[in-house]
């Protein structure tokens, strides 16, 4: 070897240890200390260097986290120990019920010791490290036989693809669960939403169908995690507990149950059942109970297991937070890319603390899936804690002339014949002129985190369409006051208002603006990279195709369809209308690195007298670096009020917290 490729050998071990490094603090600490651009930065050049001396490539790479080609199938595989189940209870009196049972089997009336945990609500895996390495990762299947979806798991960076240590065990199976946090479910589902893709119930339901795809790509830009809490076969575990177990998993660079607890007696583990109850909506994942499991592993084994599964555990369930109701009709909504997506509109009814009235029902499969029917009696829940979401039918309530619902291959609103584009599951509306499609495409353009327009609602913009004032996004620039007055319901004040807000709006950002034009695929954050590159809407208009996609952050697919909307004629008049009507966009402003917050780290959290995005533009303008979450690398966390679980850590870590007027002294400081 010359010493220049060994330098370059040496660099790349240097760059997986550092990625790894920077996996297993963001995924498995949840403390990253770099910026994702900085970790891309870091991959790059490791991407690099393997891509041109393909020989320095390793098995446990983080490039080799991606595999090449999808599967036809996916094989099955028997579980070396069966992946049982666990019995479950509902309240306080079935933990001291399940308590009692424990400690007459046990003949022992003594305290026992419980090793407490949440139950996520995700999909059950067993992960299989030989000599340290993942030789396989299996799903749970019937228990006894799953199937092996090792290329996906793979690409979940949670999963270490070596175990750190330095003499691995021969074998080491470890079940947990893949999940997917509330947050990057949101965010998963508005880009499929986006994109005319399939869009998810929930969380779990999104973590599952995401672990089940043939295609590991696809798996692979899902945000999943993984959190590992159960033993398979071990080999020479020094554990004698669940607690050394979890330990033992961290001490591997396992990712672990963020919260747990060694509850001494059934009180205790009451106790935490009702803690953890009570956090459930500030967590960031979906859990649905507690798993409470004897921690002693000589006992777990002197306890053994009734048909399917153990004496030694309890799953804990909370009360679902569901109701029943009745879907009135099913309406079909069409939105601002012309996709049809129908809707539920039910008798409101009240679960876990809100008022329900409307559910998605998401496309033609679902519907199927679940067979529901207007008329129909429906189980509804929260998925996510956030979306309404039909559950199920109840069958035995069901009106007998009842019929499937079938999305009309017209548009609801204009009547054109709607088309479904291959590989897309939605049907839609491609007629330009469509009205629905206009009302949505303006409520978009006037929408709060696009031109902000924040007196014209929804309802504002359907009367201003309605009564012809408003036909393009131009026109709201054109609106007078006797206009306003000879709508319904609205008086001198409230129209003196609405001019306000729109003429409050005349000073975009160049990235709400892009955004504010909703063309296809450009979402937030795409807006804010072609912001950032660009400086003005000239300069983007002139873009040609190679420098979209030379673009970080921004696909080929995406690339392509934007260039085809910068290139359309309408578009660009209609900008240039928007630019005569006095709308002025804002050229991004430059980073000031020797701002006065130069080299200090801030966590928002709660809610404070500015949006969230601005707090961190204003932040990033004067020097400073925002952190997702409170690590010991945040020099400060920036309290507003209703703070969260995000102050108790800070709190953990001795970081100090501000409000908004310390803030602001800070900004001002010289
Ligand atoms: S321990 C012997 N711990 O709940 C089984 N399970 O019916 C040991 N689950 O299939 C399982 N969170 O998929 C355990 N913290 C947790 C869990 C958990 C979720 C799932 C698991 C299992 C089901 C129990």
């Amino acid at each position: 070897m010359t010493s220049a490729s060994k330098n370059l050998a040496a660099r790349a071990a240097e760059l997986r240890k550092l990625i790894e490094g920077h996996d297993y603090r963001y995924y498995v600490l949840d403390q990253p200390s770099i910026s994702d651009f900085e970790y891309d930065k870091l991959f790059a050049e490791l991407q690099k260097i393997e891509l041109e001396h393909p020989k320095l490539v390793t098995a446990t790479s983080p490039t080799q986290r991606v595999s090449g080609k999808a599967l036809d199938s996916f094989q099955k595989a028997a579980h070396r120990t069966p992946m049982i189940s666990l019995q479950n209870s509902y309240s306080p009196e079935d933990i001291m019920a399940f308590d009692e049972r424990v400690k007459k089997f046990l003949k022992d009336d003594s305290e026992v010791e419980y090793f407490c945990e949440p139950k996520f609500d995700g999909l059950a895996m067993e992960l299989i490290y030989e000599n340290g390495l993942l030789a396989r990762a299996l799903t749970r299947g019937d228990g006894d036989v799953g199937e092996d979806v090792t290329n996906n798991v793979k690409t979940i960076r949670a999963v270490p693809l070596l175990l750190a240590a330095k003499k691995p065990p021969a074998i080491f199976e470890v079940r947990g669960e893949v999940i997917m946090f509330k947050d990057d479910f949101r965010e998963l589902n508005e880009h499929q939403q986006e994109e005319g893709l399939q869009t998810f119930a929930n969380p779990r339901n999104a973590a599952a169908g995401s672990v089940r795809q043939l295609d590991s790509n696809i798996t692979a830009s899902r945000p999943l995690r993984m959190f590992c809490y159960a033993p398979g076969v071990v080999d020479d575990s020094q554990a004698q507990t669940q607690l050394e177990f979890a330990q033992q998993l961290k001490d591997l660079g396992l990712p672990t149950s963020p919260i747990s607890k060694v509850c001494k007696g059934a009180d205790a583990a009451v106790a935490f059942y009702r803690d953890i109850e009570n956090k459930r909506h500030t967590l960031p994942f979906d859990i649905d109970g507690v798993v409470i499991k004897v921690n002693s592993f000589e006992l777990q084994k002197a306890l053994g297991a009734i048909a399917r599964s153990p004496r030694w555990a309890s799953a804990a369930k909370f009360q679902p937070e569901q109701a029943q109701t009745t879907i009135e009709k099913i309406v079909v909504q069409v939105g601002r890319t012309g996709a049809l997506t129908p809707v539920a509109v039910m008798t409101p009814v009240r679960v876990g603390g809100v008022s329900i009235s409307h559910a998605t029902l998401h496309n033609q499969d679902e519907i199927n899936r679940k067979d529901v029917r207007e008329h129909d009696t429906v189980i509804v829940q929260r998925a996510g804690d956030v979306i309404p979401e039909v559950v199920s039918v109840v069958l035995d309530k069901r009106p007998r002339d009842s019929k499937p619902f079938v999305i009309p291959n017209k548009c609801p609103a204009c009547s054109n014949k709607t088309e479904q584009i291959a590989g897309e599951v939605v049907q839609r509306c491609t007629n330009v002129l469509c009205p629905a499609i206009l009302k949505e495409s303006l409520k978009h353009f006037v929408g709060r985190r696009a031109m902000n327009l924040d007196k014209v609602g929804d309802k504002l913009v359907e009367q201003f369409v309605d009564a012809s004032l408003v036909t393009r996004f131009s026109d709201f620039y054109k609106i007078t006051q006797p206009q306003l007055l000879e709508l319904d319901r609205q008086g001198e004040k409230s129209a003196d208002n609405i001019l306000k807000s729109i003429e409050q709006s005349r000073r975009p950002t160049l990235a709400r603006f892009i955004y504010a034009l909703g063309m296809r695929f450009v979402g937030e954050q795409t807006a804010k990279i072609l912001a950032r590159q660009f400086r003005t809407i000239e300069a983007l208009l002139e873009a040609s195709e190679p420098d979209l996609i030379a673009l970080d952050g921004v696909g080929e697919k995406v690339a392509h369809s934007l260039f085809q909307s910068l290139k359309s004629g309408p578009l660009k008049k209609e900008i240039e209308r928007l630019q005569k009507c006095g709308v002025e966009i804002q050229a991004p402003e430059k980073m000031n690195p020797n701002g006065p917050l130069a080299g200090r780290s801030f966590v928002i959290t709660g809610t404070l007298p500015m949006g969230r995005d601005e707090v961190k533009d204003l932040i990033e303008k004067n020097g400073g670096k925002c952190l997702a979450s409170v690590t010991k690398n945040a020099h400060f966390v920036l309290a507003g009020e209703a703070a969260g679980s995000k102050l108790d850590k800070a709190r953990d870590l001795n970081i100090k917290i501000i409000d908004w007027a310390e803030f602001n002294r800070l900004l001002t400081d010289t």
